[in-house]
């Protein structure tokens, strides 16, 4: 194959292994497997200059750091937006509206959320990304274009021919999980968290070096449009324009809708705010707009804000209250944590009496004390968070906290070791409190996924001595007809937690590995250390050498997995599992990568070998055998008699060849 084509080739597979993984969460290959089509693609356009195209997803990791960002004059300006504050001034909205239109009947409006990130404007060229700039001061901004192509939702190229110029408007936003991520990651590396998701993607778009930003995994949601020439016809109506947007391959919000009048935007406000907690990224707001865009273009525009349009904010995320006391918990490694526990009010909606200071630094930082008058906030409306003390309101006699001795759990002299932030307890074997969250951290959802043991029930049997680690949940069953004596247990819920158990003993390698709680192993670093070690044994044994050889893995969690391998207590606890039954499924090998993220249809008779054989090759060199061809098959391989599937992939474009083609692409001595 020539290297172009290749490289097309792998283009359009990365491109739809990404929305698989992306945007319908179903990928079909491993991390890994994912990763070396990468690779491959960034080396095969490093050795053919030229190759690279404006569209190539290699764009996407971002480039080497650039000095300083240009300048960008927006074709037109960003403007803001009023904001009306509860219903009584999204009515008076409503009613300005009617009056400047000279209407009494009801108005058509597109309300969407109100993203809570930062603004950014794209201009395409003939279809292809050419700048993007912040807002600035809304006539110019800066130009950050390297840092905007690693956005997920931003085409490199659009979808449909535009001919001329195109600027697209839209929000930076980080999702809330990643958020929850970033800030866990800083303050484990002893750095000052971010207050909420708006300001962790200002931050990513800032950075000079774009390989950041892409590591910040920031999305981009279109909501409108700037200026653009008169070669492109753009809809009518917002809505209208919101499909367009997705047909150009853009990421739109599927939240909006159209309201007719005043009654139905009161409703989908009301609506938002209750949706509000279960969105995955933050929202602050409504935007409501006049749908028609002849009726946007009479009302025309004030001299900073649109007159078609308003912010409706939701009320404050923050609230006061009084700091009663600092409690300190021990999590599942033996961190030492501050918490703020706090007289309780209620922040956007829900009732918070205790909240996280993250660590020793953070408090000392903040230094809030007990009696202190404190403002809370719902950080990216996920996690309380204290935000600092009213230094006015402080009594007099308030006193610095100090960081305890020993553990609060269990009396252990508390150590923080080098490198480290964090206090931590040393008794891993014994400390109550580590053992109730590693058995929590061991059966909930990501990992062993044994419903019916949650944190009270937990609490419950390692009272009663019936759990000591995470081996013990296999020795329950041992215990029916006592459990079935407890308090609130009964038979059935004994029989389900029990089949739960019993189920949980064959979960995938990845799973386990994450369940084991080993300290900076999350779900994504768990699955990349199963497939590289494909069982227990294997990982047991795993050195740092080997760890710190897989891609996204850095000396630091190599060496502190490869320190927790080897800990005598660890491995007797992963001995115990295993002897108590646990088998988690093992990851099957592939023998290589040759046909990593490809999937081959055989049809058509073979000569040298069956068509089982075929596909045990394909499967054997990291590849997918499928029996139907669709747009998603990577070669089809036709031997005589060929027939519809053949016709299907001459029709789909999808590359064909014959069995002597196959055979050449295996590595020699293959047959
Ligand atoms: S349309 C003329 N739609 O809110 C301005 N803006 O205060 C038209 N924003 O800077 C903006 N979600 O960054 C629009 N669905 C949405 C939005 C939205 C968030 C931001 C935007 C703008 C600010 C306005």
């Amino acid at each position: 194959m020539r290297p172009e084509d290749r490289a097309a080739w792998l283009r359009a597979e990365i491109d739809r292994h990404n929305k698989l993984y992306h945007e319908q969460e179903k990928p079909e290959i491993s991390d890994s497997a994912f990763d070396a089509l990468f690779r491959e693609l960034v080396e095969l356009e490093a050795a053919n200059p030229g190759l690279q195209t404006p569209d190539s997803p290699t764009l996407r990791v971002g480039a080497a750091p650039v000095q300083d960002f240009g300048q960008h004059t927006h074709a037109m300006a960003m403007l803001s937006l009023d904001n009306a504050f509860g219903e009584a001034e999204l009515l008076s909205f409503d009613e300005r509206v009617r009056k400047a239109l000279e209407t009494d009947g009801p108005v058509t409006y597109r309300a969407e959320l109100k993203f809570d990130g930062l603004s950014l404007s794209l201009t395409y060229v003939d279809g292809l990304l050419k700048t993007a700039a912040t807002r600035g001061d809304g006539t110019t901004g800066e130009v950050v274009t390297a840092n905007a192509r690693t956005l997920r939702g931003v085409p490199l190229r659009l979808a449909k021919p535009v001919p001329g110029r195109l600027e697209v408007r839209g929000e930076v936003m980080m999702s809330k999980p990643v958020f929850a991520e970033l800030n866990r990651a800083l303050v484990e590396k002893g750095e000052s968290p971010f207050a909420n998701p708006r300001n962790a993607a200002a931050g990513g778009m800032r950075q000079k070096d774009s390989r950041l930003t892409a590591a910040r995994k920031l999305d981009f949601y279109a909501y409108g449009l700037g200026g653009f020439d008169s070669s492109v016809s753009v809809p009518e109506s917002q809505a209208g324009l919101m499909s367009w947007l997705g047909e150009l391959g853009f990421v739109v919000d599927s939240h909006g809708r159209l309201c007719r009048g005043a009654d139905e935007l009161v409703t989908f406000v009301d609506e938002v705010q209750r949706l509000r907690p279960s969105l995955p990224f933050g929202i602050d707001g409504a935007v409501i707009k006049v749908d028609d865009i002849g009726l946007q273009r009479q009302l025309g525009f004030n001299t900073r804000s649109p007159r078609w349009a308003v912010a409706y904010k939701f009320p404050s995320e923050q609230s006061f209250t009084v700091l009663q006391g600092v409690g300190w918990q021990v999590g599942r490694t033996g961190v030492v944590t501050p918490v703020a526990e706090l007289e309780p009010v209620e922040v956007g909606g829900v009732t918070i009496s205790r909240a996280t200071l993250h660590n020793l630094t953070e408090l000392q930082r903040k230094d809030v004390r007990p009696g202190d008058t404190v403002v809370v906030q719902r950080a990216g409306d996920v996690i309380p968070e204290v935000v600092g003390p009213v230094i006015e309101k402080r009594p007099p006699d308030a006193a610095i906290v100090s960081a305890p001795e020993v553990c609060p759990a269990c009396g252990t002299k508390l150590v923080q070791e080098e490198g480290f932030v964090a206090i931590r307890c040393p008794n891993k074997a014994s400390c109550p409190a580590q053992i109730h969250s590693k058995i929590t951290h061991f059966v909930s959802r990501g990992a062993m996924d044994i419903e019916g043991l949650g944190e009270k029930q937990v609490s419950r049997f390692l009272e009663l001595g019936w759990l000591n680690d995470v081996s013990s949940i296999y020795k329950l069953i041992e215990l029916r007809d006592q459990m079935v004596e407890l308090d609130r247990m009964g038979e059935q819920s004994v029989t389900n937690l029990l089949d739960a158990i019993e189920a949980s003993k064959v979960r995938p390698l990845d799973r386990f590995v994450f369940a084991l709680g080993i300290p900076l192993v999350g779900e994504r670093t768990a699955r990349d250390l199963a497939s590289r070690f494909l069982s227990v044994d294997g990982l047991l044994n795993a050195k740092f050498d080997q760890l710190v050889d897989i891609s996204d893995i850095g000396p630091k969690t190599a060496s502190t997995v490869e320190a927790w391998l080897e800990d005598e207590e660890n491995q007797r606890v992963v001995r115990q599992l295993i002897a108590n039954g646990v088998r988690p499924a093992e990851v099957e090998a592939a023998e290589g990568d040759l046909f990593a993220g490809q999937t081959l249809v055989f049809t058509g008779k073979l000569e040298k070998f069956s068509r089982d054989e075929a596909e045990a090759l394909v499967i054997r060199w990291g590849g997918k055998a499928a029996g139907s061809v669709s747009k998603n098959t990577s070669l089809v391989v036709a031997g005589p008699g060929a027939g519809s599937k053949l016709e299907k992939a001459t029709q789909l474009g999808v590359p064909v060849t014959d069995e002597e083609g196959f055979l050449a692409l295996l590595p020699p001595g293959t047959l």
